[in-house]
């Protein structure tokens, strides 16, 4: 298997909420590839997070790809206003949605990057048709709604599978793991097909982001 570059995303979420201006300029200079932002409804998962103001204040302090998570029902109501807000890529849930296909299309047709997350237990079955048809395929390691959890080992049958049809396919999917990831799950997650890493709690409570971030991009 052809070795892929690996692209890390802090998940300010897990950073100083106090300082997000601050937060996403540490990241910017310890070399992340995007900002990854969490947006919770407190109704597809049990958490409320950040709103489109916050995306838009963190588009102003930085100038990094944002990579919007949303983790919300309805999405295709919401798309808009976070583009506008300055979202580079707009990941929804497989599972917050009936109308996966318009959602899809929706965001192609306002110009930016579309990803589609699927949660640990939903099953693998659900992801083929869409290999190579999305810009993104994130695959959770963690039951979303909370930063700092245990990573969930049986996610990596899931990216070993996803890999293997892209490379079957010739489609070159990315494939983003999100969810408890550190120097040793982000390894087994590359190592499984991987080739962006989401990671939050580890890298904003490490000593040094930046070496952590490029000790992850060597994966
Ligand atoms: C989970 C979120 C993740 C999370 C990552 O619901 O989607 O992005 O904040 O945080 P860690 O890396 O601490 O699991
Ligand atoms: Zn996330």
């Amino acid at each position: 298997m052809k070795k892929k570059k690996v692209l890390v995303e802090p998940s300010i979420f897990c950073g100083d909420l106090g300082n997000l201006e601050r937060e996403a300029k540490r990241a910017e200079e310890a070399g992340a590839d995007a900002i990854h932002i969490d947006i919770m409804d407190g109704q597809f998962v049990p958490n409320l997070s950040l709103g489109s103001g916050i995306v838009a204040a963190i588009n102003r302090a930085s100038d990094l790809f944002l990579d919007v998570h949303l983790m919300i029902y309805n999405p295709y109501d919401y798309v808009e206003r976070f583009i506008e807000a300055g979202a580079d890529r707009i990941i929804f849930h497989f599972e917050a949605t009936e109308d996966i296909e318009d959602v899809i299309q929706f965001i192609r047709t306002c110009g930016v990057q579309v990803g589609l997350a699927f949660n640990p237990e939903t099953s693998f079955d659900m992801i083929p048709k869409f290999i190579g048809r999305v810009d993104l395929i994130l695959l959770m390691s963690v039951h979303p709604g909370f930063g700092g959890q245990t990573f969930m080992p049986e996610v990596l049958e899931k990216v070993g599978l996803t890999r293997k049809l892209s490379d079957e396919l010739k489609a070159d999917q990315v494939i983003q793991v999100d969810g408890g990831i550190n120097f040793e799950t982000g390894r087994q997650c590359v190592q499984a097909g991987a080739n962006n890493l989401v990671s939050g709690s580890y890298l904003f409570e490490h000593a040094d982001m930046k070496t952590a971030i490029q000790e992850m991009k060597k994966l």
